[in-house]
């Protein structure tokens, strides 16, 4: 493991050189962040199940003809994916108010929005991934107005395939974030989902309780996040409906 070239490392995850040409190893670790890594943990199991979850979700999308990075799972924490340029611009949906969205605007959290809203953040830590509109976004040259169209098409069929997929299972997709990459086809280029889809990146309200399932639990400090996703996992059949909860048993003296 360690003689192979690490090309990036993020908050939660890092990328190596992969095995075939045109190919990252995506590796996937317990690092918690929020608020710009000013809140950090390591929570036990959390690679694990991203990596097990995003393959769920990524597969899910390729079986409906939605294009992504995803390739396949090579173990517990690491999976194959395409090299791709990402576009750096977060992509949000907004099913439900909630969020960064409750807060600019006043609206109550849980508030179920007209339409969907789709945002863009310029992917910079420096700056905090600062919310940007179209306007930016084609006159920085980070994407053209075709590509905008194409990510936000892209977008709204994620929605309507994690939405329904959740809905299945008793979960309120309330929003998301996704990320999206280029790939070059000699002086062509298609776009693909990229990066993860996983409940560090979503936020998911179990539909009977409201309870969270997502990575509010650690930036809200609501309880246990591996048993939060844990219980996702559970309900979409990615782990056998007995697995234990990771948290330990805590010693009575
Ligand atoms: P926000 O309400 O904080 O703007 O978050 C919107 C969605 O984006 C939510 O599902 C969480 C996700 N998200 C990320 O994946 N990464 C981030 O850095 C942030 C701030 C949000």
């Amino acid at each position: 493991m360690s003689r192979r070239k690490k090309v990036y490392e993020g908050k939660a995850k890092i990328l190596y050189e992969g095995p075939e040409p045109g190919t990252y190893v995506q590796y996937f670790k317990d690092d918690a962040t929020a608020f710009n890594a000013e809140k950090k943990d390591v929570i036990e199991g959390k690679g694990a199940l991203n990596n097990r979850l995003s393959e769920f979700f990524m597969t899910g999308l390729s079986n409906i003809g939605v294009p992504n990075h995803f390739l396949r799972r090579l173990n517990m924490r690491e999976q194959l994916i395409r090299q791709v340029e990402i576009i750096p611009l977060e992509v949000i949906v907004r099913n439900f108010a909630a969020g960064s969205l409750s807060k600019r605007l006043g609206i109550e959290e849980g508030t179920a929005l007209p339409r969907p809203i789709v945002e863009f953040s310029y992917k910079d830590d420096s700056l905090g991934d600062p919310l940007v509109a179209e306007e930016h976004i084609i006159a920085f040259g980070w994407a053209s107005q075709q590509d905008l169209d194409d990510i936000i098409a892209l977008a709204l069929r994620v929605n309507d395939f994690l939405s329904g997929t959740l809905y299945g299972v008793g979960i309120k997709l309330v929003d998301f974030k996704i990320e999206i990459g280029r790939i070059w086809d000699n002086d062509f280029h298609r776009l693909i989902v990229a990066d993860e889809i996983s409940p560090d990146s979503c936020r998911l309200w179990d539909m009977k309780t409201g309870q969270k399932l997502d990575k509010d639990v650690f930036r809200r400090d609501l309880g246990n996040l591996a048993d939060a996703y844990t219980e996702v996992a559970r309900r979409l059949g990615v782990l056998p409906a007995n697995a234990q909860p990771v948290t330990k048993p805590t010693l009575i003296n």
